[in-house]
């Protein structure tokens, strides 16, 4: 089965998740792109969705399903997303796609995070895919050399020759080398540092299920 097949086996099964009635929590990727085309089938039964990233809004209102905004709502039963990395525990690395800020703001609204990944996604210890972390830009060369005090290496993320802009207007670095084997201390550590918008490390908000694509089927993990 290619990792795409898997992709969309994940997204199908996480319409179990979704209450009649209710309104969702999205969030963005190439995962969520195929849990979004099956929600279209359910667009009838559900009132709409929050969504983390203009990509997933747009994907969403093209499919004819109405997209809140988060000030509308206050709590979602189910918040539906990929991610980067998962341990054993449920904490991840997000924010591949640079949505990160959105997704950890709608993940915290959410009474249960759903985590939508193939295999290749679970590791035993978070760190070996590039850490996103949204910063503001006249802070990102300090925070820079604050990550390669801890080993790391920091890289400005590009799109199309130039600084990425995220859909706060701000930028990202992506940070190799570290091995994060406490996500909890990490993520409120680096979450500290002045010019940190959001860490890329989700373990306040980690992932209550994991619905993991393996060519055997869908594996459930609960946390
Ligand atoms: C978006 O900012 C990310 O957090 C995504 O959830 C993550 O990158 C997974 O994306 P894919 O499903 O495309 O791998």
């Amino acid at each position: 089965m290619t990792q795409d097949e898997l992709k969309t086996l994940v997204g199908q099964a996480a319409l179990y998740y979704v209450e009649a009635g209710s309104i969702v929590g999205v969030g963005t990727g190439s995962t969520v792109n195929k849990f979004i085309d099956a929600l279209a089938a359910m667009k009838d039964r559900i009132a709409g969705a929050v969504s983390s990233s203009e990509a997933s809004t747009e994907r969403l209102q093209a499919l004819g399903i109405r997209v809140f905004d988060a000030t509308e709502v206050d709590e979602l039963a189910v918040y539906i997303d990929g991610a980067d990395e998962i341990d054993h525990a449920g904490y991840m690395i997000k924010g591949g796609g640079a949505a990160l800020t959105r997704e950890k703001i709608v993940a915290a609204q959410s009474r249960q995070f759903v985590c939508i990944v193939d295999e290749s996604k679970y590791v035993a210890t978070l760190g070996r895919y590039p850490l996103p972390v949204e910063v503001i830009p006249m802070a990102a060369r300090r925070i820079a050399r604050q990550f390669a005090a801890l080993g790391g290496t920091a890289t400005l993320r590009l799109k199309d020759g130039v600084p990425l802009v995220t859909d706060n207007g701000q930028q990202i670095l992506d940070v190799t080398g570290l091995k994060i084997s406490h996500p909890l201390g990490f993520e409120s550590q680096v979450s500290q540092w002045p010019g940190v918008v959001t860490v890329g490390v989700f373990a306040f908000q980690k992932a209550n299920i994991c619905l993991l694509g393996t060519p055997d089927g869908v594996k459930t993990l609960t946390f």
